[in-house]
């Protein structure tokens, strides 16, 4: 797919489905802008595919979400797509879940992609054309125990996407999600008392996902590119999973 002259804009582009959507972007030719608060990450990441400094700061910040937008349309003039990937988990039930847990996950998972978001469309708006990419997940669409408070802000996503998507339509701006399953990046090992082996990882794909294998990166980058190109231009409001099967049954 070809995406000289478009501006892609992708939070979280410092790890895992973010760095590889930030990859998949500038081997198609765009300018892509990396936003992340891991700034040692982040500016590997954007070494490696020749892209100007990332922005550093939190997505659940909203001046920061403002800001980055402005910083973008005054370097490039425009903001084609936006990616709006950055996210944490928290593994724990309701009772395992602090008060500040509960704000730190909806602060990065939920307020991230709605500032970000309300900050990209007025800019959209004046192009008449934009497209907005959101990482929900399965686990917005269906339960899983001992993700309570995940699960909740990836229906929120799923939830902003639909209703967006609605409000926008007019205005030439495409709004869709991409809900994968389980995909081998860092976020499998995070926030755990004891990080999975490779063998424990192995054993739970055998086990829960009908392709007996996790999704590498990539498998989900491509198609948020797919998403953001004009290939699916008659697609808005779509919650798209990719997940192997996982919610098929
Ligand atoms: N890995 C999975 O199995 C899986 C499955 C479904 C959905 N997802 C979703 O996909 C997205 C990417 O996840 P990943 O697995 O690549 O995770 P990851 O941990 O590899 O990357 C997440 C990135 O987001 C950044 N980030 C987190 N909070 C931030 C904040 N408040 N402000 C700015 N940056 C922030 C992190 O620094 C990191 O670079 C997330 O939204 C996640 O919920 C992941």
């Amino acid at each position: 797919m070809d995406f000289q002259d478009y501006v892609v804009m992708i939070t979280g582009a410092a790890s895992g489905m973010g760095a590889a959507t930030a990859r998949e972007f500038a081997a198609a030719g765009a300018a892509v802008v990396i936003v992340d608060r891991n700034q040692e990450l982040a500016e590997k990441v954007a070494a490696g595919i020749g892209a100007p400094s990332p922005l550093v700061g939190d997505v659940s910040d909203s001046a920061f979400c403002d800001r980055v937008v402005e910083q973008t349309i005054e370097r490039h003039g425009r903001l084609d797509v936006l990616v709006n990937c950055a996210g944490i988990i928290v593994q724990a039930d309701a009772l395992g879940t602090s008060d500040q847990d509960w704000r730190r996950i909806m602060g990065a998972n939920v307020d991230g992609v709605f500032f970000m978001s309300r900050a990209a469309v007025p800019h959209m708006q004046k192009q008449g054309k934009g497209a907005i990419i959101n990482f929900g997940s399965i686990w917005g669409s269906v339960g899983a125990a001992g993700v309570l408070a995940y699960c909740a802000t990836k229906g929120a996503v799923h939830q902003i996407t639909r209703a967006m998507a609605l409000d926008h339509v007019k205005d030439g701006i495409r709004i869709n999600a991409v809900c994968p399953g389980e995909v081998n990046t860092p976020m499998l090992a995070s926030e755990r008392p004891e990080p999975p082996t490779p063998k424990d990882l192995k054993k739970l794909a055998e086990e829960t996902i009908p392709m007996a294998r996790l999704a590498e990166p990539e498998e989900v980058a491509q198609v948020v590119v797919f998403l953001a190109s004009d290939a699916a231009s008659y697609m808005t409001g779509s919650l798209v999973t990719v997940d192997a099967g996982y919610t098929a049954r």
